[in-house]
C-alpha cells in the first residue's frame, strides 16, 4: 500500500516565500506573493498574477524546488523551522496584537521597547524568554518580515547577532531571542569600565563578518547591546547590496554609538548631571582609543576618521568640567535647546572645518 506524503503549510509556505527572495526582483511583484502567501500554499503549483501582470510562472516555481531540492535548500528550511516554530507562539502573538489595539504598546506590562518599525515584548515559553515583533502601523509589511529573515539566514553563524525564532507572514510576526544586557544608551557607566579586550574584539569581528556578507547594520544606541558576561550584540539587521555599507563606516557608525548613546537621556538639567556625563565620556574615550587600537583602525581607516572621533569624545570631557560652559549650555537646554550631537550628526551637517575638526568644541 502506498501513503501519500502531503507536504505541509510551513514547507509549501517556505517554498514560496524562499522562490520570491531569489527570483522575484519586482518589489511590488514579490509583496503581493507575500501578502498572499497563506492563499497560495494551499494550491496546486499555478501561474500568479495581478491584474493581470505575470508575476510568477508555475513552471518556474517548479524548476525552483526541483532544482533546489526542496527542503533541503538552506532558505527554505531555515524558513520552515521558523514557520513551523512560529506554532508554539501564535496564541501569545495574536493575543498581544489584540492588546496593543486597546492600550498603546508602552503601557503593555510586557513592553520592552519599539524601533522606527517595530514594538517588542518580551515573553516567556517553555523556560526561555523570547521578544515578540509586531510591525508598527496598519498595513501588514511581509516582504519585511521576509527581509529580517533573509539577514537570519546570511548571519546564522555570526557570533554577536540576534537570533530569530520563530515567524510568520499571515500574523506578520518575527520572534527572536532575547538579547543579553541592555542597549548601550541604557548601559549604566559603571559597566562600562568593565568592558574588556576581548569583548571589543568580539564587536570588531561580528562588525567585519556581517560587513563581509554584505549587511546593513543600524548600531544605533537602540541596536547595540551590551552585556558584563557575554559581550556584545546587534539587533536589528538588514541583508543588503554588494558593497552598500563600507566597512569603515560600520566601525565609525560603532565608535559614535560607543561614544555618545544614552547621554543626553534624559537632557541635563543641574551641575551634578553634568558631572555625570563628564565621567561617562572620559570612560568612553578610552574605551573608543583601546577599541581602535585593537581593530587597527588608524591603518585601515585613511583621513584618522577614528582618531578624530575618540578625539572629539575625548575633548568633550573638557567643556563637561568646564562651570562656564556648563551654566551656557544649562541655559540653553532650559530655554528647550536640544543637547549636544554625536560626531557623526555633526558631521552630517558639514559642521567641521576640515582644517580644524574640533572647532566649536572647546
Ligand atoms: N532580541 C531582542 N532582545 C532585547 N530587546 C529587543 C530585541 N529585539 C528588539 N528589542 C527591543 O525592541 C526595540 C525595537 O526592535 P528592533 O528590532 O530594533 O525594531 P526596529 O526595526 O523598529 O528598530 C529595540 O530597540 C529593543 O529595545
Ligand atoms: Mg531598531
Amino acid at each position: 500500500m502506498s501513503r501519500i506524503h502531503r507536504k505541509s503549510s510551513e514547507l509549501v509556505q517556505a517554498q514560496i516565500a524562499a522562490y520570491t527572495a531569489e527570483n522575484v526582483t519586482r518589489p511590488t511583484s514579490a509583496l503581493y506573493l507575500y501578502s498572499n502567501i497563506g492563499k497560495l500554499s494551499a494550491s496546486e503549483v499555478v501561474d500568479v498574477t495581478d491584474k493581470k501582470r505575470l508575476i510568477a510562472s508555475g513552471d518556474d516555481y517548479a524548476a525552483y524546488i526541483k532544482n533546489t531540492h526542496g527542503s533541503n535548500h538552506e532558505p527554505i528550511a531555515t524558513r520552515k523551522s521558523l514557520l513551523t516554530n512560529y506554532k508554539g507562539f501564535a496564541p501569545l502573538a495574536r493575543k498581544l496584537k489584540g492588546q496593543i489595539e486597546e492600550v498603546s504598546p508602552n503601557e503593555h506590562p510586557d513592553y520592552l521597547g519599539s524601533g522606527k518599525n517595530m514594538h517588542a515584548f518580551l515573553v516567556p515559553n517553555d523556560g526561555g524568554e523570547y521578544v515578540v515583533k509586531i510591525p508598527r502601523g496598519r498595513i501588514p509589511k511581509p516582504d519585511d518580515i521576509d527581509r529580517r529573515i533573509q539577514a537570519a539566514i546570511l548571519g546564522k553563524e555570526i557570533p554577536g547577532l540576534e537570533r530569530l525564532t520563530a515567524a510568520s507572514y499571515v500574523d506578520n510576526i518575527i520572534v527572536a531571542e532575547k538579547m543579553a544586557g541592555r542597549p548601550l544608551g541604557k548601559v549604566p557607566v559603571d559597566s562600562l569600565t568593565n568592558i574588556t579586550d576581548k569583548q571589543l574584539e568580539g564587536l570588531i569581528s561580528t562588525l567585519q563578518m556581517a560587513n563581509n556578507k554584505g549587511m546593513v547594520l543600524d548600531l544605533s544606541a537602540e541596536d547595540l547591546f551590551y552585556d558584563e558576561q557575554k559581550g556584545f550584540g546587534i539587533i536589528d539587521y538588514h541583508p543588503g547590496i554588494g558593497g552598500q555599507q563600507k566597512l569603515k563606516e560600520v566601525y565609525l557608525a560603532a565608535m559614535d554609538t560607543l561614544g555618545g548613546a544614552g547621554l543626553f537621556d534624559p537632557p541635563p538639567q543641574t551641575f551634578g548631571d553634568f558631572t555625570n556625563i563628564q565621567e561617562q565620556l572620559l570612560k568612553r574615550a578610552s574605551v573608543l582609543e583601546r577599541f581602535r587600537e585593537l581593530g587597527k583602525l588608524d591603518e585601515l581607516i585613511e583621513d584618522n576618521g577614528a582618531a578624530k572621533i575618540s578625539g572629539f569624545y575625548r575633548l568633550r570631557t573638557k567643556n563637561y568640567g568646564d562651570p562656564q560652559w556648563v551654566s551656557r549650555e544649562m541655559g540653553r537646554i532650559k530655554k528647550g535647546g536640544k543637547p549636544q550631537p554625536t560626531y557623526l550628526e555633526l558631521k552630517e551637517k558639514e559642521y567641521f572645518d576640515p582644517a580644524d575638526p574640533f572647532r566649536g568644541m572647546v
